[in-house]
């Protein structure tokens, strides 16, 4: 009894040692340290933080001005830090650069942390590329036109505006004075001044003219949407109203968007229009075919007609919808192009989505018009002025559209948009639709007319 008592002691007293090892083993495995966001961030540097890693005697900090550490700033090679934090100095302003640390014992050299991104605050001096944009494109093996949005007031010969605009730009859009709201005055009277004004700076600068757009739900006259007569009599205004505007400017206007954002946000249904309840959902088709047939009949051949919508690539219900408009369109051998407008933030949509969004209209052979870009970089309004963080931000999302736009096939290249010249004469802030928070920097040119670093990007999404 005595020493089966004694046994059991023994066997408990070996257990309890043999717990204690292991215990201490697991200990000395050294943990991966996290790192986390600097402090103080000023022209020259930053400190850098991470958490404590028990049993650690030290930590080696790496800082690198790219994410995946291939150089690393010599005097921030695995420098050795004993304390949680390290200021960081001698960097450039206005730069990216990325940090990372691991800790240390005598005998062990954990894994790296979690990769810190940091932009250090004012200029890094060095200049934006001053080269023009259409000028660059314009030596592609395949080109392509770099469209601007404009009003018939900012075309005055010698302005600033209208200097950059035939310097760097091949094309223009109407923003919303070749809408129907602003030519239809009453069924059949038009003004055609202020849309003349803007074809005929196009034609005389070798500049060229696409047109925005015949049907939309937002720009249709007063006196359509008190049309008392039939349907049928409504869609006979709309047909003339097509056929007028398509002969007037034709051989003038080489593109028009025919119908603009037929397709609902939710679900992927037709937007429910004044033209949709008035004409039924072949309307589109239809006026599709009434643009082609006055084209033909004014003798133009060449003229392209697209389709344009908002948010196709990350909305897939609207894409598919859109998608199933395009294939009914090509069917009926209306159609010449897809327009997306690309209102985009420096978050969304991603490459992936942009790419297989774009891709369904290569796979449809349809010309690729990205027609009304612009970059929001304070969507959240948690910016009160314009960061180097968002300025580089909003610099990479320009190159990656550039880049992939450029990448497309040549047959189905056609034109590149962007939605307004300086930043502070953009729709965004304004806009009631966007319900945008704050102010913004969408757009290549700041409201002195200099270029960003968007357009810096721009210019590397070419190369
Ligand atoms: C939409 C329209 C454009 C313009 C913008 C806001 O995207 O297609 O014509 O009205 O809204 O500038």
């Amino acid at each position: 009894m005595k020493s089966k008592f004694l046994l059991m002691l023994i066997s408990v007293v070996f257990f309890l040692n043999a717990c204690s090892k292991d215990d201490n083993d697991a200990v000395e495995t050294l943990e991966t340290p996290v790192a986390n966001a600097p402090k103080d961030v000023n022209d020259n540097g930053f400190k850098a933080k991470w958490n404590y890693v028990s049993h650690s005697k030290s930590y080696l900090l790496d800082v690198s001005t790219s994410e995946d550490f291939t150089t690393i700033l010599p005097n921030y090679n695995s420098k050795e830090v004993t304390d949680l934090n390290e200021v960081v100095t001698g960097l450039t302003g206005g730069t990216q650069y990325y940090y990372r640390v691991r800790a240390k014992t005598e005998a062990q050299i954990s894994d790296y942390s979690n990769v810190i991104s940091v932009v250090t605050t004012g200029s890094n001096g060095i200049p934006e590329d001053p080269t023009f944009l259409k000028v660059k494109v314009n030596k592609l093996a395949n080109p392509f036109f770099v469209g601007m949005a404009i009003k018939a007031s900012q075309l005055t010969n010698g302005t600033p505006y209208d200097v950059i605009l035939r310097n760097e730009f091949s094309s223009i859009s109407a923003e919303y004075e070749m809408k129907m709201d602003q030519i239809s005055t009453a069924s059949g009277v038009y003004n055609w001044t202020v849309a003349d004004k803007i074809v005929a700076y196009g034609n005389t600068n070798n500049i060229n003219v696409h047109g925005h757009a015949l049907v939309w739900h937002n720009a249709v006259p007063q006196w359509l949407k008190d049309f008392s007569g039939t349907d049928a009599e409504f869609a006979a205004e709309v047909k003339k109203y097509i056929t007028d505007v398509v002969t007037h400017y034709a051989g003038k206007v080489k593109s028009w968007d025919v119908v603009n954002e037929a397709v609902d946000d939710n679900g992927g249904a037709m937007r429910n229009t004044i033209f949709l309840q008035r004409m039924g959902p072949n309307y589109v088709k239809d006026c599709f075919q009434w643009a082609r047939n006055a084209a033909i009949a004014a003798g133009d051949t060449l003229l392209l007609l697209f389709y344009n919508d908002y948010a196709t690539s990350t909305n897939i219900a609207k894409q598919d919808k859109v998608f199933a408009i395009l294939e009914d369109l090509k069917t009926a051998k209306v159609i010449d192009g897809v327009g997306f407008q690309m209102h985009n933030t420096y978050l969304s949509p991603t490459k992936a989505q942009i790419e297989t969004d774009l891709n369904r209209a290569v796979a449809k052979g349809l010309k690729i018009h990205v027609s009304e870009l612009d970059i929001q970089v304070n969507q959240f309004n948690d910016i009160s002025s314009f960061t180097n963080e968002r300025r580089l931000a909003q610099k990479a999302k320009y190159k990656e559209m550039v880049k992939i736009y450029n990448a497309l096939p040549a047959a189905n290249k056609y034109a590149l948009t962007i939605w307004g010249m300086k930043d502070n004469e953009s729709w965004i802030p304004y806009s009631t639709e966007l319900n945008h928070p704050g102010n913004d920097w969408p757009l290549l040119y700041d409201s002195n007319f200099a270029v960003k670093s968007s357009h810096t990007g721009f210019l590397e999404g070419l190369d």
